[in-house]
């Protein structure tokens, strides 16, 4: 049977449809016309583009299972346009609703796409931050960040340097000609906080690319040291990174490097897979469909709030437990 999965936690509307492997993929994303992203209109989005997006993914309705999406973490309208065609799909074609984690989809797809069985795993994104692992039946968050998400830090920077957005990948462009400037580094314990190190790169009078560089060492820096404190202390050896700011070079390099210094095997999906896309909903939620995990319509409301170690990973049973 076929799975049908709903993405759209912040900017991004997806669907695709997942079967032994992906059948389908569409995505619509929504970029702010300035400033970041706002939750109302980026809801707007969503249903403006609902139908375009469904249907080019909806085409083989009598072989669909259930119907996955995303029921949080995320920006509340969003979360609401989602859940509600997700219903009236499941209603129309009477199947079941599966809801879906969205950190824990990002390291799902994540596994699927590196054939990677037990890693630790960096999740960088926009609004999260997270170092996480497998442990006794749920994705345990070893660290994370204690303010904003790397991903909307960059993005911040980048807006008040008036640079496009998404901020990231412009920094990345630019601090391939900077030199190194130090900026404030902040790991406390197993976390992160990036806030302060972004006021320090906006309120910093060097070159534009020296502080674009300065901002992606100590950043990463910090995200490094607290995955490989994690990867030390739960004794894996495999590293994935996913989230859209793992699309960025220097950070997948200076992973790659710990990894090698600690025989650990390093790991990155293709692009596709790493920013949010409704594949990975459609995937987590045909595993967890294959392991009787389904949601009825009356508890199908959403949940903003949604952290990955609430998750009971059912269709994960590791050894040695
Ligand atoms: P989540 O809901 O999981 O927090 P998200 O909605 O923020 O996810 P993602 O697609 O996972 O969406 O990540 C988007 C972020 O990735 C943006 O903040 C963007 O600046 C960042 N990004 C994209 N490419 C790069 C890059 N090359 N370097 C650094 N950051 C990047
Ligand atoms: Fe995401």
């Amino acid at each position: 049977g076929l799975v049908l999965g709903l993405e759209g936690t912040a900017w991004n509307l997806s669907a695709a449809l997942f079967g032994d492997e992906l059948i389908a993929l569409h995505s619509s994303p929504y970029v702010p016309p300035k400033g970041g992203i706002h939750p109302r209109e980026a809801a707007q989005h969503h249903a403006s583009a609902m139908k375009e997006v469904v249907s080019r993914v909806l085409t083989e309705p009598e072989r669909i299972r259930a119907i996955a999406f995303s029921q949080g973490p995320g920006l509340g309208p969003s979360l609401r346009t989602v859940a509600t065609a997700a219903r009236a799909l499941s209603i129309a074609l009477g199947v079941p609703l599966v809801g879906v984690n969205h950190c824990v989809a990002h390291v799902e797809i994540g596994r699927w796409a590196t054939g990677f069985s037990d890693p630790i795993v960096l999740y960088a994104s926009g609004a999260n931050t997270q170092v996480l692992g497998y442990l006794n039946g749920r994705y345990r968050i070893f660290g994370e960040t204690l303010d904003i998400g790397l991903g909307n830090g960059l993005d911040k920077f980048a807006r008040s340097h008036d640079l496009p957005h998404p901020g990231g990948p412009a920094i990345e462009r630019l601090a391939r000609q900077g030199n190194y400037i130090e900026l404030p580094y902040t790991v406390k314990g197993m976390d992160l906080a990036f806030s302060g190190l972004v006021s320090a790169a906006q309120e910093s009078g060097a070159p534009l690319e020296d502080v674009c560089f300065g901002l992606q060492e100590t950043a990463f820096a910090m995200c490094v040291e607290v995955t490989e404190r994690a990867l030390a202390h739960a004794g894996k050896d495999e590293v994935l990174l996913v989230g859209g700011v793992g699309a960025n070079g220097r950070l997948q390099e200076m992973l790659r490097v710990m990894c090698e210094e600690r025989g650990a095997a390093f790991a990155v999906p293709e692009r596709t897979f790493l920013g949010d896309n409704g594949a990975m909903i459609a995937y987590t939620g045909k595993i967890m469909l294959e392991h009787g995990v389904t949601l009825p319509l009356e508890e199908s409301q959403i949940r903003p709030g949604y952290r990955a170690n609430e998750v009971e990973v059912a269709w994960r049973t590791e050894p040695g437990e």
